[in-house]
């Protein structure tokens, strides 16, 4: 069975907002994606809002009830948004101020804890599932499953960053390991960020994965083949 495709799309609003001009419409972008072959479509709801707003999840979510995978912080903005729109699932991710992307899994400290566990039952109370995003880390897998996690997305920034190929067979491993522990712990599994066309493959061998969620990649090799032609080839090296 062939790994499940999660697309996302900021990047189409990330354009749309270089111009304040109403397109490309990420709706248009979502339906495209998944006449295509992607099996969920992304987005990531920034507090400043800089590509994906209110309006776009409010829209999506709408139009896509089942295939809307929301990221946000663990913060009272994008829980409000997600407790009103009610996505598909959730995952939760960290945010910092002035970064270009996320910049690896959840760092748990005792009160990010606390947090996330209210914000996890009010979310499941609207039978939301909910991921979180975590680095490749025994401790963190068992932080995520005591919370009552539905999914990690197991965060592949390093794996995709690796400078040789020793490197980057170690952080495969470990991901492996990750996959497997995460299993055990009743955990699904998917995994995302910085994957392309030519790191994709070692990953999807890794036994346990259920989805990966791509953006960048898919998003700007739509330039030159158009967004159809991008997943098509994404889902079919799945
Ligand atoms: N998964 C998570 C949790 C992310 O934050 C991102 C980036 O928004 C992605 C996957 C997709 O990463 P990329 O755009 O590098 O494919």
């Amino acid at each position: 069975m062939s790994l499940k495709l999660g697309v996302n799309i900021d990047h189409v609003a990330t354009l749309r907002q270089a111009r304040r001009a109403p397109y490309p419409d990420p709706l248009d972008a979502g339906a495209i994606a998944l006449c295509a072959g992607a099996d969920f479509i992304v987005v990531h709801l920034r507090k400043d809002q800089r590509h994906i707003n209110l309006k776009d999840v409010a829209a999506l979510c709408k139009m896509f009830p089942k295939q809307i995978h929301l990221e946000c912080s663990a913060s009272d903005f994008g829980l409000a948004a997600a407790l009103k729109y009610k996505p598909y699932s959730v995952c939760i991710v960290p945010e910092l101020p002035g970064e270009v992307t996320t910049t690896g899994g959840l760092k748990f400290t005792p009160a990010l804890q606390k947090r996330l566990h209210g914000m996890i039952e009010k979310l499941h109370k609207k039978h939301i599932r909910v991921s979180l995003f975590v680095d490749p880390v025994a401790a963190d897998l068992r932080i995520a499953a005591k919370l009552g996690a539905d999914v990690v997305e197991l965060c592949t920034a390093a794996y995709s960053e690796a400078k040789t190929q020793k490197q980057s067979q170690k952080l495969v491993q470990e991901l492996a390991l990750s996959a497997l522990l995460a299993q055990e712990l009743g955990l699904e599994v998917h995994a995302g960020h910085g994957l392309d066309y030519h790191n994709v493959l070692a990953v999807a061998d890794v036994g346990g994965i259920k989805c990966m969620n791509i953006g960048f990649a898919i998003i700007t090799r739509s330039l030159f083949t158009g967004l159809p032609a991008a997943v098509e080839e994404m889902k079919n090296l799945l």
